[in-house]
């Protein structure tokens, strides 16, 4: 169709994808076999069968034991390429991607392999196709503040590559408060702050976000819209929200795709963006989670149109950058 198209061609950011979530089991069977990792799936038909999630917690058992294939800085340069390659078809011209050190560093790789393989590949993609790119590091909020403050030491001498911090993992019971003291350090530092909240958990942990973590952009955000006066605020505030419809569908956030508030939330002033979370895992990179949106819910050429200028607007770009793409 003619939106189809439009989605197609529009020049769009993507600000919420995890690279070990871009791990596609053709690449996961390769690195194991390189690596002589045991993976308890023998074909991708097996994987296939095996995303079938009925939460986030389900999700993340199966996604934890996916990234143990990633051993050395090749592996992470051919993730973070894989990648790259793939969204340079869906006409993405800039990043702001998400990794998991804590996954890798509890398995005895060092950080500076993690980081030194997905930069080598965001530099080598924009020289081949101009995408620009920022590098977030998540915490995983499962695991203790004190951990996240020793990644953070981590990252230290790599500064030079990490724009900000983020924090994932399993939401519920894991509030943002848990992880107040080590973002108030990220922020002195420099470093941009985001958190994923409101994706299971409730509008509380969104406030907290907002209010403790100081987060300059919000990841999901879905259940914002329980609290009208939480709904205001970021309006007013213009925070941008990552939205990631088809992660929402396949994680049972939403039960299906035509309930997605993605529409609800753009006629309410607020600044939403749509991206692809765990493609690998969800069955979709950004261009489909357009195409499945806007066929699901009808989004009209003018939200799509809006929906891939809020990707820039709420990206860490400076102004004139982000003018530049408008
Ligand atoms: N890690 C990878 N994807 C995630 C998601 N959607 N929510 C929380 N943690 C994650
Ligand atoms: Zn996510």
């Amino acid at each position: 169709s003619s939106l189809h198209a439009l989605i197609e061609r529009l020049p769009k950011a993507e600000l919420h994808l995890h690279l070990e979530g871009s791990l596609e089991p053709e690449l996961m069977f390769e690195l194991a076999r390189r690596n002589g990792i045991e993976i308890p799936f023998a074909t991708v038909e097996d994987i296939h069968k095996a995303y079938d999630f009925s939460s986030l917690q389900d999700f993340l058992d199966i996604y934890y034991v996916g990234m143990n294939v990633l051993i050395t800085q090749a592996d992470f340069h051919d993730l973070t390429m894989a990648y790259l390659a793939r969204v340079h078809e869906d006409n993405v011209r800039h990043v702001e991607v998400f990794f998991d050190p804590q996954g890798h560093t509890d398995r005895g790789i060092a950080f500076a392999t993690v980081v030194n393989g997905i930069t080598s590949a965001l530099d080598a993609a924009e020289e081949k196709w101009g995408i620009t790119s920022k590098l977030i590091l998540c915490f995983l909020r499962h695991l203790s503040e004190e951990a996240a403050f020793e990644t953070l030491e981590m990252a230290a001498e790599h500064l030079d590559r990490i724009d900000g911090v983020g924090l994932d993992s399993s939401e519920l019971g894991h509030p943002p408060s848990k992880f107040r003291q080590v973002f108030a350090a990220a922020g002195t530092l420099g470093l941009m702050r985001v958190a994923h909240a409101g994706e299971e958990g409730p509008p509380e942990y969104i406030h907290e976000a907002l209010d403790m973590l100081e987060i300059d952009r919000l990841d999901h955000g879905n259940r914002a819209l329980e609290d009208g006066t939480l709904v205001a605020r970021l309006g007013r505030e213009q925070m941008t929200m990552t939205v990631c419809p088809l992660s929402n569908l396949r994680l049972c956030v939403i039960d299906r795709l035509e309930d997605h508030p993605l529409k609800t939330m753009l006629s309410l002033g607020l600044r939403a963006t749509i991206n692809s979370d765990d493609p690998a895992y969800f069955g979709g990179y950004i261009n489909e989670n357009f195409r499945r949106t806007a066929d699901a819910i009808g989004l009209t050429e003018a939200e799509i149109i809006e929906l891939a200028k809020n990707s820039f607007r709420g990206s860490f770009l400076e102004p004139a950058e982000i003018e530049a793409h408008l």
